[in-house]
């Protein structure tokens, strides 16, 4: 089993008080691997941790390890000469909320490519096509891609969101709580597309869905309160009143 990210003694205190401590895993590359908590256990800040956005906190303070394995090598997260931007755009990010930027649909795009890259013009363009095609979202969009992207359905914003992180190529993409905010139809759509992008990108999901981890996961770990990370085995999690035994009212 190829590894993606090896977590190693990750403990992570926000004002001194320990939300993650000494978690170690490793996730597979490929997946996807589920990321199971009760609200406040600290799902989002282990995603948070891998691609570093929990330092956009000051009172957050984290120590341990994180090996990013990526096309051009591994990366050492927390490493001082790695460059935060790089380490970033090697571990794309979803959030639970659409993020869209108050730019044309178009923009959100061609804008990080710009700032990230310095790409522009006819590459930056054929680019975007590319993404909002891998995203599922271009015969939707392309006759209006200089419209605001917030005229968008939320279904559309989060595609969005996906294809803005596919622009940069990235080789593993953090979803956190990616269909929370959707209504039925848009949350399918969203499941339909991970099982998609699962072979080219190691896909790590935050969701309290236990159905939706048992329709979507290849990998499964449960992040207990006081920060312990378990994993369990798919003959566990596919059956739901084994993993119903084992999560007992954790969820
Ligand atoms: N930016 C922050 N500042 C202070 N405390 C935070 C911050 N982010 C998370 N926490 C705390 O860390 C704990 C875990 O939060 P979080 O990772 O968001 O959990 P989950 O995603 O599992 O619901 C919570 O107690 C929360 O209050
Ligand atoms: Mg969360």
């Amino acid at each position: 089993m190829a590894v993606a990210i090896r977590i190693e003694r990750l403990s992570v205190d926000f004002s001194g008080k320990a939300v993650l401590r000494d978690a170690s895993l490793e996730i597979p590359k490929g997946g996807p691997t589920f990321l199971l908590g009760r609200s406040g256990s600290g799902k989002t800040t282990l995603l948070r941790a891998i691609n570093r956005l929990n330092e956009c906190f000051p009172a957050c303070r984290t120590s341990g390890r994180v090996v990013v394995n990526t096309a051009d090598g591994a990366m050492e997260a927390y490493a001082p000469d790695t460059a935060v931007e790089v380490l970033r755009r090697r571990v794309g990010m979803v959030f639970q909320t659409p993020n869209v930027l108050p730019l044309s649909i178009a923009r959100n795009i061609c804008m990080p490519l710009e700032a990230t890259q310095g790409m522009r013009g006819a590459e930056a363009e054929a680019r975007m096509e590319e993404a909002l095609r891998e995203a599922q979202l271009w015969s939707e969009v392309r006759d209006r891609l200089r419209d605001p992207a917030v005229a968008l359905s939320g279904g559309q914003q989060q595609r969005l969101c996906l294809a803005r992180a596919l622009a940069l190529r990235p080789d593993i993409l953090l979803l956190d709580e990616p269909t929370a905010s959707l209504d039925f139809k848009a949350a399918q759509m969203v499941e339909e597309l991970l099982g998609e992008l699962r072979s080219r990108y190691t896909l790590i999901v935050v969701s309290h869905g236990l159905s939706q981890a048992r329709r979507l996961a290849e990998y499964l770990f449960v992040l207990h309160d006081g920060g312990r990370v378990e994993e369990l085995g798919k003959d566990v999690f596919r059956d739901k009143d084994a993993l119903l035994t084992v999560l007992g009212d954790l969820l």
